[in-house]
């Protein structure tokens, strides 16, 4: 039977893979999920165990693909492409690093040097692929707090059928991140910064879900998005879990642990996801930082809308882990639920979550809220003691993983950004000379480049995006 996608919400009829695609937010306001999640026998795990990243990929995504929608051989095609600028040719090589049983899974080895880069290619390229075949083009808008912007932007230069709009807060993002979205040289690429936005990324995400709730806004201006909203991404986030574990253990006997710094909460909802289709994993740490959303929800089982808090680690400065809402169907006795608890949560601004439905999501899961001292001191630590510069995310994970560690259970950090994103970070843990040899090329070349951007502040962001697409498309 064919794969058919449903809302979180549960009020839509299931649509396609290309639909869930190409819309991004299903129409009753909630997030795309597969009806069924498909599990895996050992022995196809077995198999899997020594293919390399693409045809990992490519075994542990087919079943979400109708073969009516992609065929075969360009669903293998469309994976080479997403991967074939990443300078690694493991994409997410696994390192021995730090303290016993300690792996760090290395993220950043694609064209905008993040973990977005993974999934941004495949899904860009699919939604290419689709729109090229209908004759057909979108806008692209996306809220960014500094990583899924220029990897949306990489993916997205120059493509024909789409234009895309990545919406950042302005001064909430490094420099380098910004210049990776302002200096590309195509005419489909329009980054706008924003200003006012007390609650970054959160004040842009409200206003991208509240655009794509009006029908005729998003069909007038042709809407999609790329963020973690979008299926695409959550699901090939699947595959580096399972590329991470083949790389760690000797035998599918032997269970792991995942410490990943979370935002929005793609990645550990893509997590979550891939113990599901049978990835012997123990635990999965969730990593924050002073926003504590998400420490909040798995360490207490409650949740509240908090004042943002500027950190370090600024890309996972985040508020409201939309993700999670997509989490909860997929782990609750009940999938309808989640429009339950999302309503009253809208109303009331907070929610303690009843006493099975939050054993029942939360097992398997740990949380842990890292200060910016903390994460400092272990980007210090890691680079005396075992001679490895962390980006301030990774550093997240590793200083979460460091309280949690267990017995002997090997622990697999993910460093999802390269350093060289972050130097002034760098500079403060370890000095300017650190963060002056740590430069990444790529990055260094955005630094002679003239930067052209869009501003607006975050009140009237609709309606000047609203104009700006609207005199897009009428030419
Ligand atoms: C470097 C980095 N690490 C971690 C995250 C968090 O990922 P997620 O939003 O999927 O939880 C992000 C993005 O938000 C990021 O840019």
């Amino acid at each position: 039977m064919n794969m058919h996608y449903i809302s979180s919400r549960g009020g839509i009829a299931p649509v396609g893979f290309k639909d869930a695609l190409l819309q991004g937010f299903a129409a009753d306001g909630g997030l795309f999920i597969p009806q069924q999640i498909p599990r895996f026998s050992r022995a196809e795990l077995e198999e899997m165990g020594s293919l390399g990243f693409t045809d990992l990929a490519y075994r542990l995504i087919r079943p979400y693909i109708p073969v009516d929608e992609i065929p075969d051989q360009d669903l293998k095609e469309l994976l080479l492409s997403s991967f074939a600028s990443f300078t690694d040719t493991r994409v997410a090589p696994v390192i021995r690093k730090g303290p016993d049983h300690f792996y760090i899974q290395e993220l950043f080895h694609g064209p905008t040097q993040s973990f977005k880069d993974i999934a941004m290619g495949f899904l860009v390229g699919c939604m290419d692929y689709f729109l090229q075949k209908d004759q057909k083009s979108l806008s692209l808008i996306l809220a960014t707090t500094g990583d899924t912007g220029p990897a949306a932007v990489a993916a997205a230069a120059g493509k024909k059928s789409m234009n895309c709009w990545p919406l950042f807060p302005q001064s909430m993002i490094s420099e380098e991140q910004r210049r990776q979205m302002t200096t590309v040289d195509a005419d489909n690429i329009h980054p706008v910064a924003v200003t006012e936005c007390a609650n970054g990324g959160d004040d842009l995400d409200i206003v991208v879900a509240r655009m794509f709730n009006e029908p005729q806004t998003k069909s007038a201006l042709k809407l999609s998005s790329v963020n973690s909203i979008n299926w695409g991404r959550v699901m090939m986030q699947v595959v580096h879990y399972f590329s991470g574990y083949f790389q760690t253990v000797d035998s599918l006997d032997q269970k792991v642990i995942f410490s990943v710094p979370a935002g929005a909460f793609g990645n550990l909802c893509a997590g979550s996801i891939a113990r599901k289709m049978g990835l012997p994993v123990e635990t999965f740490i969730c990593a924050t930082n002073q926003n504590q959303t998400l420490h909040q929800i798995f360490g207490q089982g409650r949740m509240h809308k908090n004042q943002l808090i500027q950190t370090v680690s600024s890309a996972i400065d985040i508020v409201l882990p939309y993700n999670f809402w997509r989490f909860l169907s997929l782990h609750s006795p009940d999938p309808s639920i989640t429009k339950t608890v999302m309503d009253r949560f809208e109303q009331e601004g907070h929610i303690e979550f009843e006493p099975t439905l939050y054993h029942h999501f939360a097992q398997g899961f740990s949380s842990v809220s890292v200060s910016d001292e903390q994460t400092l001191s272990t980007m210090r630590d890691f680079y005396h003691q075992y001679n490895y510069l962390l980006d301030p995310h990774g550093s997240v994970a590793v200083s979460a993983a460091r309280e949690q560690q267990q017995k002997e259970t090997p622990i697999i950090c993910m460093v999802t950004a390269h350093p060289a994103k972050f130097p002034d970070i760098t500079s403060l843990a370890l000095g300017e000379e650190v963060a002056r040899e740590n430069r990444h090329p790529a990055i260094e070349a955005t630094m002679q480049k003239t930067e052209t951007m869009h501003t607006c502040s975050c009140h009237e962001l609709q309606e000047t995006l609203t104009e700006l697409i609207q005199t897009l498309l009428a030419h």
